[in-house]
């Protein structure tokens, strides 16, 4: 065994790729012949960009999901840890989200004309999360870019903040990296940024008071655009008074603080807002919201929601299109509805977090035995590994830790056991219909895969 910390032997980790490469495409036929078929009308072979991105030379086309499960259409079954990168932490069509479905489909489904759900969805969010108003988006990304424009509009502030290495959708704002040398510079990678987005933003790294409060001082922020824990380059912890030094240096330098929940909500039912009796201005809460029906719901605090009254004229509250035609549509908060009262619920997140412990010292235990200088993190019922003997403190550390190399073995490596991970970094999340057994899986196959690394 290799003392920890020793390099991992690069030739081995491309010799056993190559070999799980050839077990995912020798056993997955009909998926090839689809992603041939694919490439003849879909850029790149798949429907969205990112599909590319899965760890064998093709994605696995599926035939059908159920709660914690899919099967491909070569008939393999998976276990499934990455559910929509939490569109799906409901599990697959959860049976109430899907009657509630079914039965607006037949009643309409959209029509730019409110319903008693909308109000009913609202006062759950109310209960839930603390704030008093609410407006709903198709995606959690235009719910931030909704918000991000709210704030400009009534601060009149033309910058936002956000944190190294976060991710918020695609918000132009949002990608810009810090540099090693403390500038800002457009996240490479990036797709046709309007302007370079150093002229609409700052960027400091998490859980540096100081960089916040030098970026803040000026004035010229309108908001903070947050995630409470940051969970999209790896799983980054507050320190334990961050948020309270967020709270209020935002409040001193009159900038807005948004907290984007869309993830975080694995944190429990009010997310990490009401785990962490956080005081957001506004705050946005997507992806798992409609149980996999898209829909997200972005809700202020009394103040704003006046502040924002106050700017509205009857004529011109259409310009821009906040919102958006199918925002707020029928089916979506038929299935808000039925997902946070029979889906998302306490008894439902009672189940997910202890499975993510288990999952967390499963992970753990195979790290020790061949002490890897790797560690493993949870928040909820959400878990990650990261290639870092310590956890990260900020996204350039977490992101330091990434190897991309590696990632893509562990991913093929379990995906050929009928496991499936995210397509980025190393999260598992838990669905209310995930069994202890397939915890205990993943522990064993992860424990196969790094004893194989190390040889
Ligand atoms: C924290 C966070 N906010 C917003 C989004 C955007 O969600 P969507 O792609 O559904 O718009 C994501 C997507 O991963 C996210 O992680």
């Amino acid at each position: 065994m290799p003392p920890a910390n020793e390099p991992l032997d690069r030739t081995r980790l491309a010799s056993l790729m190559q070999r799980e490469q050839k077990l995912f495409a020798d056993k997955r036929l009909k998926s090839k012949a689809l992603f041939e078929r694919a490439g003849k009308s879909l850029l790149a072979g798949v429907p969205m960009n990112w599909m590319r991105k899965w760890a064998g030379a093709f994605p696995p086309f599926v035939r059908e999901a159920q709660g914690a499960y899919f099967y491909d259409v070569d008939g393999h079954r998976y276990i499934d840890f990455c559910l929509g990168d939490t569109g799906a932490m409901t599990g697959h069509s959860p049976y109430a989200t899907v009657k509630a479905a079914e039965e607006q489909m037949k009643r309409g489904l959209t029509l730019m004309l409110p319903g008693e759900d909308a109000i009913f969805v609202a006062e759950e969010l109310q209960r839930r999360f603390g704030l008093q108003y609410w407006q709903f988006a198709l995606t959690a990304t235009d719910a931030n870019r909704f918000s991000i424009r709210l704030a400009r509009q009534i601060t009149g502030r033309p910058k936002i903040l956000v944190f190294n290495w976060c991710y918020h959708g695609t918000v132009d704002e949002s990608f810009i990296t810090l540099q090693p040398d403390g500038t800002a510079r457009a996240r490479s990678g990036n797709v046709g940024p309007p302007v370079d987005p150093a002229i609409t933003t700052k960027v400091v790294e998490f859980n540096d008071v100081a960089a916040l409060e030098q970026a803040l001082a000026p004035g010229d922020v309108a908001c903070v655009l947050a995630e409470p824990v940051m969970t999209n380059v790896g799983i980054v912890h507050p320190a334990p008074s961050y948020h309270q030094a967020l709270r209020e240096l935002t409040r001193k330098h009159g900038t807005l603080l948004i907290i984007d929940e869309t993830h975080t909500i694995c944190s429990g039912p009010g997310g990490f807002t009401r785990a962490e009796n956080l005081d957001p201005d506004v705050l946005v809460f997507g992806k798992a919201i409609g149980g996999g029906i898209p829909g997200a719901a972005y809700g202020f605090s009394q103040e704003v929601a006046d502040r924002i009254s106050e700017k509205q004229s009857l004529e011109d509250c259409d310009v821009g299109g906040i919102g958006g035609t199918l925002a707020g549509n029928a089916l979506s908060l038929a299935a808000m509805r039925a997902t946070l009262t029979k889906v998302l619920t306490q008894e439902a997140f009672n189940r997910m977090i202890p499975l993510a412990e288990r999952w967390t010292a499963g992970v753990q235990a195979g790290i020790a035995e061949y002490r890897m200088p790797w560690h493993v993190t949870r928040l909820g019922c959400r878990a990650e590994y990261l290639f870092s003997a310590t956890p990260a403190q900020n996204g350039r550390q977490a992101h330091d830790a990434m190897d991309f190399e590696l990632e893509r073995f562990m991913h093929l490596y379990a995906m050929n056991r009928g496991i499936l991970l995210t397509p980025f970094h190393n999260m598992a999340l838990m669905s209310p219909q995930t069994e202890a057994a397939d915890i205990d899986l993943h522990t064993k196959v992860f424990r196969e895969c790094v004893r194989e690394l190390v040889g």
